[in-house]
């Protein structure tokens, strides 16, 4: 392969991709947002509609969207007809300003995911490695290995969190890229802001450093610091945001990525300049910054949240202390039925592997879901 792909050939890839993958196919769970665990590969086939379960394997926001941003969807139909280009820059411009940079230092996506899998190719291309904490969002390495990089993983620590100390002596002389996810998923833990920014400063004299904030305004305000500050003076740190998870649009895929403009022009020539939709475009602008939304999702979130680890303190299981809306901990027997058995009781979560050793990976729902779902899942370990 090339060390980069023109835009010719990258279409026709996509085309072999789009045309060529069955669901079940070895490339597509390879290259899925989150990875499949053995549980889940051998459940899968068996397991029954997913239309009225509730859904904690996906990390969403059971709250959005926002009135206001159904109210600005429904407006927005009407240019349907119309490519979004002037929406596109104004939304760049507010974004720009709300994180203190120049619109050229923003890179919009059909969700943070696009971008993700962008970099990962745009990297990915160059060969060498990349590398990141593991378990972690793996989209980018995922889409890095599937082009000619090799994917380095580091284990989190024993509370679960990034061990940005072991990531930093990990970095080799051709690694491409490190990933840091905080807060994490599927964790939900989070490091402080001093260590990651420490880390950040000195991982990018050496390569490039993509910082993933999709949970960070799960935070309290006053926690919330964010690593965009790096990026006007370094040309090595990307940050990437979502509105899928605090703002509730997890479906009309809108995310974006703050860099210097030559660092994205680079990860930018493997997506389409015109992503997203008018919808999405309309959904952000209205949400951007709705801090009563955004507040009511987090106090909600946490106190749901809370039902939960209230439940695995009582039964002493170990879990990451997440500060987000999904919490891991051990599987407290196979992981293929505690899948099955949740399923027939109408619950979605997910289980990773890791070390060896199966995880259950719960989402949080509402406080009734949570509720409801603790007594489930006591019955189906019990
Ligand atoms: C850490 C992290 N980053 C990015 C994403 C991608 O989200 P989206 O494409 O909806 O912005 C997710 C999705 O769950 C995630 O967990």
């Amino acid at each position: 392969m090339k060390t980069q792909l023109n835009r010719r050939d990258w279409f026709k890839s996509t085309l072999a991709l789009t045309a060529g993958i069955a669901l079940t196919s070895s490339l597509t769970k390879e290259l899925m947002a989150a990875p499949l665990s053995e549980a889940e590969r051998s459940f899968f086939g068996l397991k029954t509609s997913d239309a009225q379960k509730v859904r904690l394997n996906s990390n969403e926001n059971p709250y959005g969207p926002s009135e206001k941003a159904k109210k600005a969807v429904m407006e927005s139909l009407s240019r349907g007809n119309r490519y979004a280009f002037n929406e596109l820059e104004e939304l760049k411009k507010i974004i720009a300003t709300k994180e203190g940079v120049d619109a050229s230092y923003i890179l919009l996506g059909a969700g943070s995911g696009e971008l993700l899998v962008q970099t990962g190719i745009a990297y990915g291309l160059e060969g060498g490695r990349v590398l990141s904490a593991y378990p972690t969002f793996p989209l980018l390495m995922n889409y890095a290995q599937q082009m000619k990089a090799a994917w380095d993983k580091v284990d989190l620590n024993e509370k679960l969190e990034h061990n940005y100390e072991a990531l930093a002596s990990a970095i080799k002389s051709d690694t491409r890229l490190v990933f840091s996810c905080n807060p994490n998923n599927p964790t939900g833990t989070v490091v402080s802001d001093s260590i990651v920014r420490g880390f950040c400063e000195e991982a990018s004299k050496k390569t490039l450093v993509y910082a993933d904030e999709a949970y960070l305004e799960f935070l309290d305000p006053s926690q919330q610091k964010s690593m965009v500050s790096l990026v006007q003076n370094n040309p090595n740190v990307v940050v990437s945001k979502t509105f899928s998870k605090i703002y509730g649009l997890a479906g009309l895929r809108i995310g974006y990525l703050v860099g210097q403009p030559d660092t994205l022009k680079k990860i930018a020539q493997y997506g389409d300049t015109i992503s997203p939709s008018q919808t999405a475009l309309a959904a952000a602008k209205a949400s951007l910054g709705d801090e009563d939304f955004m507040k009511l999702t987090r106090e909600k979130n946490s106190i749901a949240r809370k039902v939960l680890t209230d439940y695995l303190d009582q039964k002493k299981i170990f879990y990451g202390k997440s500060l987000t809306n999904v919490v891991l901990f051990p599987a407290p027997k196979d992981g293929k039925k505690i899948l099955s058995q949740l399923d027939e009781k109408g619950f979605l979560i997910r289980i990773w592997d890791y070390q060896g050793k199966e995880w259950c990976r719960v989402s949080i729902g509402t406080q009734d879901e949570m509720k409801n779902f603790v007594r489930a899942f006591d019955e189906v370990v019990a």
